[in-house]
């Protein structure tokens, strides 16, 4: 089968790598892609939103499946561009309907279809122009920290979290007066702080049954020891020790399951990835987001660690037989550490020279993100360069190997954190 892959970072080739192993793998185009995915496929000059120019390509070059790795295209629609067109109806979009991709794409939307279903989650309201003067007495009266969440995408930055009614209250006014975060914080989430340790879990669905994949947890702050400003991720880890059976089950029996009937009750069509971004509150998990899609850096963790063909579980989905699969993981732990450019997640510059960059190995591969292939080198080309991935028989000979390699790939302004999975090391 020939495949479409949207998108250009660390995820995209670590999808790209593992749909290239599977034997119905035929054609593989990665859009717009980067100097890692040209290794494993075809890179094509198109945006993951230019809808009309992945029509023509989808029909000039015979394409079965269109894989979507960001949330981007996925909330703009793709899905049902491709269900309304008779020529492109045939070919299955791995994610979500617009509809389901509010779960990602708006917080309140989010938070509502928990309240819904009894999905356990902060407690929370939603305010906007409209009602104002009652959001600020709500901040009043609130408990602190204060979370103040603007309703739409907003880069991964729209979440802010306060530690006094002033701070919270001027936070607010900006979101929603002053449009902080443009049409996104018209409407603000207030929501409780919740205290705990995060993870990311994921499962992929065919609309009724659903599979649950290694959950993995990521490191979003600059600095070592979680300090200094958010990226979109410094590292990640798999399996997560916490994460044992029972606390799995519980993951599933509140969450998991009630989120798939919830999307399938509604009428709400949903194929492909559902990532649930959890904290883990005294032993009971709690959602604090939604994402459509992969997370990244975890799929540099999660697919290294799945042993199961990608495809056939793709065509597993888009048959509505995914009952019939059963997940395999590798029982190996798995660390991915990311090199960034000078100044991320600043402004930062791009076009350095990467060296040093090792061939994959049985227990390592390193994942590009942002670099791009001109003439024999290798340049930088984002704030997140590329996710080293070890394998090894525990988490902390995992992590070693990657930061082995992180220290021996040369760029100009290279950065990376060596803590990656601390807790657990
Ligand atoms: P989000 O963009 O929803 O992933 O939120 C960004 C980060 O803010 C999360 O990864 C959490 O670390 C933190 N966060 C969001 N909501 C809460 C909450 N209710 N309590 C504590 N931390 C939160
Ligand atoms: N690593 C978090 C995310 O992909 O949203």
């Amino acid at each position: 089968m020939n495949i479409l892959l949207l998108g250009s970072g660390g995820r995209e080739h670590a999808l790209a790598l593992k749909m290239s192993q599977s034997p119905l793998c035929g054609q593989l185009f990665i859009a717009p892609g980067n100097a890692g995915t040209a290794q494993c496929g075809q890179n094509v000059n198109m945006g993951v939103s230019e809808f009309e120019k992945i029509k023509s390509f989808c029909l000039d070059n015979a394409i079965d499946l269109v894989m979507p790795g960001s949330e981007e295209a996925l909330v703009n629609g793709i899905y049902d561009f491709f269900k309304k067109d008779p020529a492109l109806q045939h070919i299955p979009v791995m994610g979500p309907s617009q509809e389901g991709a509010q779960l990602e794409g708006s917080k309140a939307y989010a938070k509502l279809f928990m309240e819904r279903h009894k999905i356990p989650t902060a407690g929370y309201r939603e305010f906007n122009a409209q009602n104002y003067e009652e959001g600020l007495a709500y901040i009043q009266q609130h408990s602190l920290p204060i979370v103040l969440k603007a309703d739409g995408l907003a880069a991964g930055k729209g979440v802010v979290i306060t530690t006094s009614y002033e701070e919270a209250a001027e936070e607010f006014q900006q979101m929603i007066k002053s449009a902080k975060f443009g049409e996104a914080s018209k409407t603000v989430v207030i929501e409780e702080f919740l205290t705990g340790i995060e993870l990311s879990v994921f499962a992929i669905t065919d609309g009724h049954s659903y599979k649950i994949l290694p959950e993995a947890k990521d490191y979003k702050r600059i600095g070592e020891g979680d300090k200094g400003l958010n990226t979109g991720g410094m590292g990640a880890v798999s399996p997560v020790p916490f994460a044992d059976a029972a606390f799995m089950k519980k993951v599933e029996d509140k969450v998991i399951r009630p989120t798939i009937e919830g999307l399938s009750k509604e009428g709400i069509v949903y194929h492909g990835f559902v990532f649930f971004g959890l904290i883990n509150v005294g032993g009971e998990p709690f959602v604090i987001e939604y994402n459509c899609r992969m997370g990244d850096p975890e799929t540099e963790v999660v697919m290294p660690r799945l042993k199961n063909d990608l495809l056939e579980l793709f065509n597993a989905v888009s048959a509505g037989k995914l009952n019939e699969q059963t997940i395999y993981a590798d029982e190996r732990a798995a660390a991915t550490v990311m090199l960034v450019s000078a100044g991320y997640p600043e402004a930062y510059e791009k076009n350095k020279v990467i060296k040093g960059i090792p061939a994959p190995g049985r227990d390592q591969i390193v994942f590009h993100a942002g670099t791009r292939q001109e003439g024999n080198e290798v340049l930088t080309n984002g704030g997140r360069v590329l996710a080293i991935t070890s394998l090894a028989a525990n988490l902390s000979m995992a992590l070693a190997h990657s930061v082995q390699t992180a220290e021996q790939i040369a760029f100009d302004g290279k950065g990376y954190r060596r803590d990656i999975g601390y807790e657990f090391v």
